[in-house]
């Protein structure tokens, strides 16, 4: 069967996720001619919809969430594509409609835009009429489950009905083009690769810093926090692909293979270095761009004094060869001054002694802009030109910014890629059931301390940098956030 040859399913297709990512996703898709001719967008859902109700929809969303002008004819094109089947997933009978509007032969991408209780219910409803061969693919959106053993429950359901080389696990965060191109960064240039292990490297620090709050996704943040919303996942597979060693080969399985090694090999922080290795805090009142913003806990309406974090902040240490006595420090919260993502390498200082007394030594940093303004910069010392006997340093920057040099490449949208890749079937950049396990289980052990010790989230100020106690985990060992 070729890989051309498919048809879209999306449950969930009335949801925020449709409307903000996979309809624009599918659209830029369209407007690049990168859908098959014959493929079928088919919208799933509860709401009795005509295909013409559903068009409407879509179209709605696009004016809203595309950047960019809808052009008439990728709409149409786009338009051409679209069905919608009127089907409640809790009623497995009733999954012949969707059979009915699916040719044979076809690849079939079905994508769960909906919360991870549910997916067990449609793997079912797909089973009960044969739609989980071989030809059938899910895609399935984090977060999956709400700790270890209610991912292991939910993984356990599905993989009753799909092989786990039809399931794609959706971390939109590994379909950014920048974060897929630190693999290539660190394995394709010698000066990286020989100098990334902790003979060099004196410590990293990430930050992925956001400037919104919850977005009136009250119930589920309150319930969920930052640190399962962010950590478990994006982090973590930020902090993977930083970390992990070159594959034997570049496949989903190679690839994957050297993640798990490194999720297995996270130091599972004890009751006693709770407090020195995590901080949470909560933002409260501020201002950010003059626009004054309200706490969290009078956003969240009905349970006040919640102690969700909104910001968490931890030092993750990895027990292997080559990362002993590298500390990551890692950051991440809503409602901070800005919206960035940053990766920032600092090389220990191994220099000849000899040539301290020219200046303020600096540790050389590479620091990788993963969005917006994409860019690295490589921090190093140069002599200042002059004459004079004693000789002055400067720290400068050898910088690369992608506007600059790729003036007419737009970056891909990560939705985009990551439809595009399940449309190959290549699972590399998606999530290995090994990876949901073992990140949430180093997580959950994170969040029982906090449960037993009684973490308070620390308030900060919207628009400011996080809590107080983001910036002892870092100045306790005698570095700075950068
Ligand atoms: C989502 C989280 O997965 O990622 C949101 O649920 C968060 O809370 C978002 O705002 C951030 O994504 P991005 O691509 O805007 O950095």
């Amino acid at each position: 069967m070729k890989n051309n040859n498919y048809d879209f399913v999306i449950f969930g297709a009335k949801g925020d996720l449709s409307r903000r990512k996979l309809f624009p996703a599918l659209y830029k898709l369209e407007n690049k001619k990168m859908l098959y001719k014959k493929t079928k967008i088919i919208g799933v859902g509860r709401i009795n919809w005509t295909k013409n109700d559903f068009s409407k929809f879509v179209k709605k969303s696009l004016k809203k969430f595309l950047i960019e002008k809808i052009n008439k004819n990728t709409w149409n094109n786009l338009k051409n594509r679209l069905t919608f089947c009127n089907l409640d997933i809790c009623d497995t009978k009733n999954f012949y409609k969707l059979k009915k509007k699916i040719k044979k032969n076809k690849i079939i991408i079905n994508y769960f835009a909906i919360p991870s209780n549910l997916y067990s219910k449609i793997c079912k409803g797909l089973y009960k009429f044969n739609l989980n061969l071989k030809n059938s693919r899910i895609v399935l959106e984090k977060p999956i489950g709400n700790s270890f053993s209610t991912s292991k429950k939910i993984n356990k359901k599905i993989g009753k009905y799909f092989e786990e080389s039809q399931i794609f696990r959706i971390d939109h965060y590994l379909g950014k083009d920048t974060i897929i191109n630190l693999l290539y960064l660190r394995f394709t240039n010698s000066i990286f690769y020989n100098n990334w292990n902790n003979k060099s490297i004196d410590h990293v620090q990430i930050t992925i810093a956001e400037k919104i709050g919850i977005e009136g996704r009250n119930e589920y943040f309150n319930k969920t926090g930052q640190t399962k919303d962010m950590f478990q996942n994006h982090i973590l597979q930020i902090l993977t692909i930083i970390t992990m060693k070159e594959p034997k080969k570049i496949n989903s399985k190679n690839i994957r293979k050297e993640k798990i090694k490194i999720l297995k090999k996270l130091h599972f922080i004890k009751e006693k270095e709770i407090h020195k290795k995590t901080a949470i805090g909560q933002y409260s009142y501020g201002k950010i761009n003059n626009i004054k913003l309200s706490s969290y806990n009078s956003e969240i309406l009905e349970k006040k004094n919640s102690n969700t974090e909104t910001f968490v902040s931890i030092r993750v240490d990895i027990k292997n060869k080559t990362w002993k006595g590298v500390p990551f420090y890692i950051r991440t919260g809503k409602r901070l001054p800005k919206k960035c993502s940053k990766i920032v390498i600092v090389f220990k200082n191994t220099t000849p002694k000899i040539f301290d007394k020219f200046s303020d030594f600096i540790n050389n940093k590479l620091v990788i802009y993963l969005e917006p303004n994409e860019r690295i910069y490589l921090k190093f010392l140069n002599k200042i030109p002059s004459l004079n006997k004693k000789c002055k340093l400067k720290s400068s920057k050898m910088y690369f910014k992608y506007s600059k040099t790729f003036k007419n490449k737009n970056i891909p949208d990560s939705y985009e890629k990551l439809l595009l890749e399940c449309i190959l079937g290549d699972q590399s950049l998606f999530v290995h059931v090994d990876e949901v396990k073992y990140s949430w289980k180093w997580i959950d052990n994170i969040i029982n301390i906090w449960k037993k010790v009684s973490k308070k989230s620390e308030l900060y100020l919207s628009g400011t940098w996080g809590p107080s106690l983001s910036k002892k985990i870092i100045e306790r060992d005698g570095r700075k956030w950068i």
